[in-house]
């Protein structure tokens, strides 16, 4: 890298936005994304629009069958003709799955019927302006990014041989130390930048947890984060950042770029454990203060864990 790249990147605004995508992807190799994905069986969470949609589109593109997790019927089935319309394929299935709720989970990993799963892409996510609790009591970003997802990857686990699962995290992560008590905090004033933040913070965590604990049955599993690309997340949950930085903005497949190149790329096949940015592994830290300790990370995922070894409460 050279020393302007190098300090354009340190500035952070002209490597998370779309210059710093253009500049990076100088390095790619095109030919990553090439891999047939024939006979491949890839689950993306909240595709039906932004990032998700991409990585879904992208993984179509390559021929594998595509699960989309939505959590709302008829954006779901809009987004899934899309792509079966694009790639002129019948392997685009939507599940309408609301990935707060731990009910709809085990309902959706009872009644999935593939034998396996080859990739998994936890993208489901939102910065909530209002604190929100879900029935089953957490609070909506503890849910989404944490809770949900590591259910979902441990009702799958017999199905998880050899494979890649993604979390699609976010640089606003770098600022924030896991603090378990704050951030399952039901009460006292609420910040959803914060809160976000925070749970972005834990998903590379756990990524970096689950990456041990699946490396049993071959799964490799990563985290990335996509830059600022222009999606409906970012314009409904940050309108003022969206008003100064709209022209800025990487696009939504440019922001998806890292998590497809993981879920597809030869050269990844074994990597795990790491953190991605415009397919380089990137430094989880970039302040010491930030940095959690053992006892916070285990205390993480025991809350995680407590909540997949819990039987389904009555009437789920
Ligand atoms: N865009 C960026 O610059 C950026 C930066 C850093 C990280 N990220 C991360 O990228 C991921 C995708 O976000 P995006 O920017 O593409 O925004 P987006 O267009 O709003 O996409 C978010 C997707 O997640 C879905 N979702 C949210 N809660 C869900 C739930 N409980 N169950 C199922 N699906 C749910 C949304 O569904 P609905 O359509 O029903 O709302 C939507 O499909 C998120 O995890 C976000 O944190 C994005």
């Amino acid at each position: 890298m050279g020393l302007l790249d190098g300090l354009l990147d340190r500035s952070i605004f002209f490597s998370f936005d779309g210059s710093g995508f253009r500049r990076h992807s100088r390095d790619f190799d095109h030919r990553d994304l090439d891999p047939s994905m024939g006979g491949k069986v890839c689950i993306v969470t909240g595709a039906n629009s932004g990032l998700g949609l991409e990585v879904a589109r992208g993984l179509a593109a390559g021929g594998a069958t595509v699960h989309m997790l939505c959590r709302n019927p008829e954006r779901g089935e809009q987004a899934r003709q899309a792509v079966a319309d694009e790639h002129d394929t019948s392997g685009v299935h939507l599940h309408v799955v609301d990935l707060s709720s731990q009910s709809s989970i085990r309902r959706f990993a009872e009644r999935f019927e593939a034998s396996r799963v080859d990739v998994l892409v936890h993208n489901a996510g939102l910065l909530p302006l209002e604190r929100e609790i879900t029935k089953e009591g957490l609070e909506l970003t503890v849910a989404t990014h944490l809770v949900g997802p590591f259910l979902l990857t441990q009702l799958l686990r017999n199905k998880l041989h050899g494979a890649r699962v993604i979390f699609v995290s976010s640089g606003g992560m770098y600022g924030k130390r896991l603090d378990v008590d704050t951030m399952m905090a039901n009460d006292g004033p609420y910040d959803g930048v914060a809160a976000y933040a925070m749970t972005k913070r834990g998903q590379v965590v756990i990524s970096e947890m689950l990456a041990e604990e699946l490396a049993g049955l071959g799964a490799t599993v990563n985290a990335m984060h996509p830059g600022w690309a222009a999606t409906k997340g970012v314009e409904h949950s940050l309108p003022r950042f969206w008003k100064l930085m709209r022209n800025r903005l990487r696009t939504p497949a440019e922001g998806a770029d890292t998590a497809l190149w993981l879920a597809v790329a030869e050269k990844v096949a074994g990597e795990s454990g790491k953190f991605w940015f415009d397919r380089r592994a990137v430094s989880t830290h970039l302040m010491s203060r930030t940095m959690e300790n053992h006892t916070e990370r285990l205390r993480l995922w025991e809350i995680c864990s407590s909540f997949s070894n819990s039987a389904p409460k009555e009437g789920e």
